[in-house]
């Protein structure tokens, strides 16, 4: 709940909702061998109707969910001790794990005899590569957010500011047909992009800064996932043009090495020795840029992580884990250089990431965000020659918002 009986947004559960398609909270799913798929469904009173609407009840697990069996809440203190007994091996989701079933003694007993485990290792080996129906969505998604942020780009431009950047790229990939974002979006100006998951978004945008937007949709419990780092005013300075330069190369080079049979990991370790060559050259390392902590000040993340219904995926699946075709990965080499970073006065406070989504393929890879473009001049001419007009001048008034 928000506050009292005020709630947020409900977002299911992935394993759940790949499993059962069901987008409502407040039930218990079963599979099992003998009885395959059996619903508990929540059962509304007249108050709840009242106050949140109707819900999906037995009657929707069997005609719309396609379970095997359905039951009302109330019988499943019947109903689930007796599969508990029944199963020589039980799994469930530790995530979402409910006092509704483990407060059953035979759910007790079963867990004292060692016998209950997590059931995430075979769900996320399930998830982890694509079938065609979800890669459709998968591309779709990404074809949202591609077309979001770029109409966001262009209004960066008359809108400098993060919290109107932040509305714009929810209302364009909202009125595109996606529920909702697939998490807060970064929106960083200047220094605020060297904050990874920045998520204050409340800032003007200075006149020669940067701005970096992560940002991720979700169609049908399908997210995608996507950086772009831009100047507002439209043209880099040649400080931020070399920075920008040697992370563009680094997530073109990265992204030249996917394909069936290599891992998140060489990929990592590959983009890790060409910044922290590119990181020397500069200057912003120094003394052979050898001491790791110092490369880790300037970038501490994976240079990539699976991506599909959640946007770190399949957690429990290892980077080192050879890639398959159907397998969709983030290439997201970055710099992050606070304020106070002890380096060349020109490159400080600044926070660049170049993240792009890649389907590994039988014969390669496809990028799923690469109509979102990324050269320097693409970008310059972009903002300095198509981001006026439309409506965009009905909203003038916006511009004064301040930092
Ligand atoms: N775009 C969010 C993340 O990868 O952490
Ligand atoms: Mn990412």
């Amino acid at each position: 709940m928000m506050t009292d009986v005020v709630p947020y947004t409900f977002r299911q559960d992935a394993d759940y909702s790949y499993i059962t398609g069901c987008q409502q909270p407040g039930g218990v799913a079963v599979l099992g061998r003998d009885w395959g798929l059996c619903m508990f469904m929540p059962e509304a009173k007249p108050h709840d109707v009242l106050w949140q609407g109707q819900i999906a009840g037995v009657d929707a697990a069997l005609e719309s969910f396609k379970a095997d069996k359905a039951f009302p809440m109330s019988k499943l203190r019947e109903v689930l001790p007796e599969m508990i007994r029944q199963s020589s091996k039980l799994f469930h989701n530790g995530y979402t794990a409910t006092s509704a079933y483990t407060n059953l003694e035979a759910y007790q007993r079963a867990a004292y005899g060692g016998k209950v485990k997590d059931l995430s290792i075979y769900t996320h080996e399930l998830r982890w590569k694509k079938s065609p129906a979800e890669l459709k969505l998968m591309r779709e998604s990404a074809s949202i957010a591609c077309q979001a942020l770029l109409q966001t780009m262009m209004h960066s431009k008359m809108y400098p500011h993060e919290g109107i950047l932040s509305a714009k790229i929810e209302y364009e990939c909202r009125i595109r047909g996606a529920q909702r974002m697939a998490f807060n979006p970064v929106v960083g100006g200047g220094s605020n992009g060297s904050v990874i998951h920045y998520s204050r978004n409340d800032r003007k945008i200075k006149d020669q800064d940067l701005v970096l937007m992560d940002i991720g949709c979700e169609l049908h419990g399908y997210v995608s996932d996507l950086t772009r780092t831009w100047p507002p005013s439209g043209s880099f300075s040649s400080a931020q043009e070399e920075l920008y330069d040697l992370i563009l190369q680094t997530n073109k080079k990265s992204m030249e090495l996917c394909g069936p049979g290599t891992t998140i990991r060489e990929i990592h370790k590959y983009s890790v020795d060409m910044l922290l060559k590119g990181f020397k050259e500069i200057g912003l390392l120094k003394n052979g840029g050898t001491n790791s902590l110092r490369y880790d000040q300037l970038n501490p993340t994976s240079i990539g992580h699976y991506l599909s219904m959640d946007v770190h995926d399949c957690s429990t699946i290892s980077y080192d884990r050879v890639l398959e075709p159907g397998v969709v990965i983030t290439i997201e080499p970055g710099v992050y250089i606070p304020d106070d970073f002890d380096g060349p006065d020109r490159y400080r406070g600044t926070g660049i990431r170049i993240e792009d989504e890649v389907l590994i393929t039988e014969t390669g890879y496809e990028v799923l965000t690469g109509s979102m473009p990324k050269e320097v001049k693409h970008i310059e001419a972009l903002l300095n020659n198509y981001s006026r007009g439309g409506v965009e001048g009905l909203f003038n008034d916006a511009r004064v918002v301040s930092s």
